[in-house]
């Protein structure tokens, strides 16, 4: 449970996978009382589906979300920002409006809601484990988010797991990174668990060693603060079983494509913008 809760009213826009996640999360650690929070998704029959699964009003009317409230959550998909901001600018007027589209910068943003251009806009790059409060968002303030803002947006990612306040320049590297990145460790986290079962482990049995492996070494790691390179050390016995498994990932280059892949997704999140 979260040790703050928040007063401000929430409009979550775009009320989908993402915006999902993060909308039970915040209720789950009452971060926010349901009675704070409207929400809208584009088709009907998915405002009445949502609205019994979490019990507060999901509806199509942006504007009839937005009205009351003090935080613009928005969680629809990047092509979508610029209608979506168009519609709503009449309404936003000192309101914090907090993105999650990939690749879709803070000034365009600020631009497309027009109002001067003074809008407080921040940028926030969450990722699918936020749904079990170990996610990792990176956020970046716009030019009118003042650091009570850029607070107040923290507070709201804190309750899903870690948070990193970023240069804006940065956020197409997160987006490679943590946000691609639960992908990338899946499918490592899937071949370590096809490799037990290679040497003769039950399936579950192989899955559970890997996931929790995994999970311990990240650990290690955030709570040590160490260098990754002096823990794979730590386990690595001189002429022991750990230096012929990693010669084979040398060997593999499963170093190399790891870093090629978070290269990739990085330049087709700039790619993104447009
Ligand atoms: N998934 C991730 O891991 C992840 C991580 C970081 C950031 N993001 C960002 O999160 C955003 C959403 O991604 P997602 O995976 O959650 O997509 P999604 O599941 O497709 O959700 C998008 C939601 O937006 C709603 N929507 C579309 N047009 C709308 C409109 N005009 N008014 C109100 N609601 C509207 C859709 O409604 P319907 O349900 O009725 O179609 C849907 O519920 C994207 O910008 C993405 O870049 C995603």
């Amino acid at each position: 449970m979260s040790e703050v809760e928040i007063e401000q009213r929430i409009a979550v826009i775009g009320l989908g996978k993402l915006g999902g996640i993060l909308l039970r999360a915040f209720l789950d650690q009452q971060l926010v009382s349901a009675d704070r929070i409207t929400a809208t998704v584009d088709h009907q029959e998915n405002a009445e589906a949502r609205t019994k699964i979490f019990g507060l009003p999901v509806s199509t009317d942006n504007l009839g979300a937005v009205k009351d409230a003090d935080i613009v959550l928005l969680c629809v998909k990047p092509a979508g920002v610029q209608a979506l901001c168009g519609e709503i600018a009449p309404l936003m007027a000192g309101k914090l409006l907090i993105s999650v589209a990939a690749s879709v910068p803070t000034s365009a943003i600020e631009t497309h809601l027009g109002n001067g251009g003074n809008v407080a806009v921040v940028r926030a790059m969450p990722n699918t484990p936020s749904v079990i409060g170990s996610g990792m968002t990176g956020l970046s303030p716009g030019r009118f988010a003042t650091d009570e803002h850029l607070a107040l947006a923290k507070s709201l990612f804190d309750a899903v797991g870690r948070t990193i306040v970023l240069d804006e320049k940065h956020m197409d590297a997160v987006t490679g990174l943590s946000a691609s990145g639960p992908a990338f460790i899946y499918v490592v986290l899937e071949s370590l668990a096809e490799a037990g079962v290679k040497v003769g482990l039950p399936r579950e049995v192989a899955t559970l060693l890997a996931a929790q492996t995994t999970l311990g070494a990240a650990g290690m790691v955030l709570d040590s603060g160490s260098h990754p390179a002096l823990l794979k050390d730590e386990v690595t016995t001189p002429a022991g079983c750990t230096i012929d498994g990693l010669l084979e990932l040398e060997e593999g280059g499963l170093r190399v494509t790891l870093i090629k892949a978070v290269v990739k997704a990085t330049k087709r999140a700039a790619e993104l913008k447009g």
